[in-house]
């Protein structure tokens, strides 16, 4: 077991990691260490028995002035005792009372992994070492109690945390907050790095030491949202890709979230994470229970890379089962960007036609296929082929596809609703708006309210209709815009503060319904580019797209960021025609390859409108694409210079685990390239092995590529593209 409780000590280990609790003498559950992995079995001592003059003192802990509950860390805090510190809880009592002391009650350890009823959680796999620790603390006047759910993946260094809250009180409750994890450090000495953005620049990455006060990133937008991303490290000042302390903190959770890391006067830190509690009020009826989602955890003593890998490998072997995620993702072409909603069936095919010669394995319909949709004000909703565009349907156009040797795939946003669609003139109230007010459009669509159980079950029924006519390969599914106007015509006024969280409920129902009922089916997130990417839709989507910015000098600190906590099998990337939409910048095609071979690599272009040599040329892209694309996926991934500090020219790779192959990746930025000797540090290699670089018909040890590096050329204008293939050959260095 690497879970072990002794003499009030909960100890849990991974294999470079250990995280430990304590019950105080009063109960309360103290949080005493999380880093490397140490024997030690109290560790106690590092909390000083000082007197915080002017903090409160528990009433059990008598003329004891040390006893403090917001000096102590806590695992999970208490509200309105004292504790001033951002709470793990806030709730209202049947009496009125805001007060909610949470005091060690029992436990259970055992084998496994625990799951979550309403809410997506990883998994273990068979023969996984995962165990798992369940603590209960009640409250012991109103006997509110919570579950603390704890999993070790021993091997991959991963603890997930999530939390379940238990009315057993006499009456019903206001449960207004409940964070997934919270946990103190005795110090501050810490950065964040956090993932901002917007739409057309996701997961743009931010660092910056932690000051005093409340350090927060979040979101209130209804997803997880392009703004902030529901990942986030704390690490030591000085932490690099090698070298430092950094923890991870991944919320699977693709509606409101909240990261808290608050410094407190006394220079120490607590992060809470969890569900935003702007607008959430849950109303529990006696012996109704409440889940929080999950946190998963990584910590790693040797830098940031050390930490992506721990994610990269959970996030690829535990957190979606879909066949797809251990297989080779299919080369696609989508009809998005080529075409919009202008297109009908020939144009279609012919496209189809010529992206074979690309080396193309999938076919994607986008946006435009349904009801009126032929342009974003209509037909959203009715999700029945436009007969007009698409003589036969579905199953024609997909037939016709499936002849040319490729697999077909169809678009849907299932969540949204223009007002002009059938769906809305026969449902209006099916909307999220809130009464006697005008609701807000955004892209011309209200969302639709999937709190509600009718919703949800047409929406399965509806997109299931369509997909069991057959003939769909692929699903990519969108969601285009936030909500507002949250409330739900369906529950009583006073419940409105539900209703968020419902939605995000009611999604998962759906996406259950959907997806594990196609198990044959590829399945794609997306929403309005990389929106909603995050831990919880990975556990539907083995793919997401990363961004609606195609242009690959954009893709440089998107893709980046993104790798933080996500692999690379899982960031939807093409290449696109230049100049593109949004950037106006024209790069040339290797550049776009490159930067689309840090993903599942595809097309979004009309390839009529290539040249003969353009078309060869890519097809050459799509050749050295195949051929490495388990090595991309599956391989360790190493961000080897970043497009912020050394905005020359940003360099990737990828490393067999057997670290007999590699490749390497870079884009050049600037043009002082010219004049300047630039090197790529390789890593992950053997430094006794000898490695063949077929590109520049070198034979280099390991430890060359990795201290000398390999040179770039120096003659290369601005965003121009290099790949080296690096193969282990059987002889050591002496
Ligand atoms: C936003 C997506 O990100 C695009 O790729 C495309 O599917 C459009 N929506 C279609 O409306």
């Amino acid at each position: 077991m690497s879970i072990v409780y002794e003499n009030g000590v909960f100890t849990l280990q991974t294999a470079h990691s250990t995280y430990q609790m304590k019950i105080s003498e009063h109960g309360h559950l103290l949080h005493l260490y999380y880093g490397s992995r140490i024997s030690d079995a109290d560790v106690s001592y590092l909390i000083p028995r000082v007197v915080r003059s002017h903090e409160s003192n528990p009433a059990e802990a008598g003329e004891d002035r040390v006893y403090s509950l917001c000096a102590y860390p806590q695992e999970f805090s208490s509200n309105d005792a004292g504790d001033y510190r951002v709470p793990s809880i806030e709730l209202i009592n049947p009496d009125g009372s805001y007060a909610f002391v949470g005091k060690y009650r029992t436990h259970t350890i055992y084998h496994g992994k625990y799951r979550l009823s309403t809410l997506p959680t990883l998994f273990a796999r068979q023969n996984e070492n995962a165990d798992t620790l369940e603590i209960v603390l009640e409250d012991e006047v109103t006997h509110v109690s919570v579950k603390l759910l704890y999993s070790t993946f021993y091997e991959k260094d991963i603890i997930t945390r999530s939390a379940i809250l238990y009315n057993s009180s006499e009456g019903e409750i206001r449960l207004q907050r409940l964070m997934s994890a919270s946990l103190d450090f005795m110090t501050c000495d810490y950065d964040m790095i956090d993932f901002f953005g917007h739409h057309y620049l996701e997961r743009q990455t931010d660092r910056h030491p932690l000051t005093h006060g409340i350090n927060e990133i979040g979101s209130f937008r209804g997803a997880s949202g392009h703004f902030h991303n529901p990942f986030v490290i704390l690490c030591d000042h000085n932490t690099d890709e090698d070298r430092g302390n950094a923890y991870g903190f991944c919320l699977m959770y693709s509606g409101n979230f909240v990261f808290d890391a608050e410094v407190d006067g006394y220079s120490q830190t607590r992060v809470a994470m969890g569900i935003h509690p702007k607008q959430f009020e849950f109303k529990l009826a006696k012996g109704e229970t409440f889940e929080a989602p999950e946190v998963a955890m990584a910590y790693s003593a040797d830098g940031l890379s050390e930490l992506s890998h721990r994610y990269h490998d959970i996030f690829r072997e535990n957190a979606c089962d879909s066949k797809f995620v251990s297989a080779q993702r299919p080369i696609l072409i989508n009809s998005w960007e080529p075409f919009y909603f202008s297109f009908d069936s020939e144009k279609l095919i012919r496209t189809a036609e010529s992206a074979k010669a690309l080396g193309v394995e999938l076919f994607v319909l986008d946006d435009g296929w349904f009801g009126t949709r032929n342009d974003g004000r209509s037909g959203l909703g009715d999700w029945v082929a436009n007969e007009q565009k698409l003589p036969g349907g579905i199953p024609a156009l997909a037939d016709k596809i499936h002849q040319m040797g490729m697999k077909f795939g169809l678009w849907f946003e299932p969540e949204m609703v223009n007002e002009d669609s059938d769906l809305y003139r026969a449902h209006p109230d099916w909307v999220l708006r809130v009464p006697n007010r005008a609701p807000s459009r955004s892209r011309h669509q209200l969302c639709l309210d999937l709190s509600r159980p009718d919703v949800c079950a047409h929406l399965i029924q509806a997109v299931n209709d369509v997909l069991d006519a057959g003939g769909v390969d692929y699903v990519k599914w969108d969601y285009n815009r936030y909500v507002c106007d949250v409330y739900s015509q369906y529950y009583p006024a006073n419940r409105q503060g539900e209703i968020y969280h419902r939605y995000i409920l009611g999604l998962y129902k759906i996406l259950d319904g959907i997806i594990k009922t196609h198990p044959h089916i590829l399945f794609e997130g997306c929403s309005g580019g990389g929106g909603r990417f995050d831990g919880a839709m990975l556990t539907y989507f083995p793919q997401i797209w990363c961004s609606d910015n195609t242009d690959a000098i954009s893709r440089l600190t998107i893709q980046y960021g993104t790798s933080f906590a996500y692999p690379v099998c899982t960031m939807g990337a093409h290449i696109s025609a230049c100049p593109t939409k949004k950037t106006k910048r024209t790069v040339p095609f290797k550049t776009r390859a490159v930067t689309a071979m840090h993903g599942t690599f595809g097309y979004e272009l009309d390839p009529a409108k290539m040249s003969e040599e353009e078309i060869d040329e890519c097809s050459e892209y799509t050749t050295f694409y195949k051929k490495h694309r388990v090595l991309i996926a599956y391989g360790d991934y190493y961000r080897l210079s970043s497009p912020y500090d050394d905005s020359i020219f940003t360099a990737w790779q990828f490393v067999s685990k057997d670290r007999g192959q590699s490749l390497v990746c870079a884009v050049t930025q600037d043009i002082s390239i010219l004049d300047r000797n630039c090197y790529i540090h390789l890593r992950g290699l053997e430094s006794d092995s000898l490695y063949e670089i077929p590109q520049t018909g070198q034979t280099l040890s390991g430890a060359a590529l990795q201290n000398i590096g390999i040179l770039l050329p120096h003659t290369q204008p601005q965003y121009n593209a290099f790949i080296f293939e690096i193969k282990k050959l059987n002889t050591k260095t002496i």
